[in-house]
């Protein structure tokens, strides 16, 4: 399987995206006009394109470079899952040169999928989240 993994996107890219995210609960009805805006305000964006050209993996890094980043929105399409390319994106994310000084990578996740981010090394954090919703 070729993968290429790439950082900036270009329309075509991020329409492929707004696709991914089509598909998922909690992003399906972001409009296309939303998810460039998301991407524009995100740090550091990984891709994952296969040999036709196609986006079929994504996630976002929001980002103080320091102490904290935040990983949103992990989608591997789903003919791609289960053959180690969540694996790879999220140790993309571990891995990235300008994300090398980052102390704490933090994301939110329903406990259905929390295996997949312990058996990379992510535990459960003691401190409680809140938050304010309008
Ligand atoms: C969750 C997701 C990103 C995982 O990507 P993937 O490419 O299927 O995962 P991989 O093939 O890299 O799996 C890596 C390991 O995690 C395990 N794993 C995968 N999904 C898992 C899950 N939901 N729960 C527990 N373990 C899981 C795999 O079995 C594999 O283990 P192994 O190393 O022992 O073989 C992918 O299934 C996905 O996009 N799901 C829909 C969107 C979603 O829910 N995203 C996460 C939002 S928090």
């Amino acid at each position: 399987m070729t993968i290429n993994w790439i950082h900036k996107f270009d329309n075509i890219q991020t329409k492929q995206v707004h696709n991914l995210m089509s598909n998922e609960w909690w992003c399906n009805k972001r409009t296309l006009a939303e998810v460039e805006k998301v991407m524009e305000g995100s740090n550091v964006l990984f891709g994952a394109v296969d040999a036709n050209g196609k986006i079929v993996g994504f996630c976002r890094v929001l980002t103080d470079y320091v102490f904290k980043a935040l990983i949103f929105d992990v989608i591997i399409e789903a003919p791609y899952r289960s053959t180690g390319l969540g694996r790879e994106i999220i140790t993309n994310v571990l891995n990235n040169p300008k994300l090398s000084e980052v102390k704490s990578f933090e994301l939110y996740c329903p406990d259905k999928i929390s295996g997949f981010y312990k058996n990379l090394g992510f535990c459960e954090y003691e401190s409680k989240l809140l938050g304010y919703k309008r």
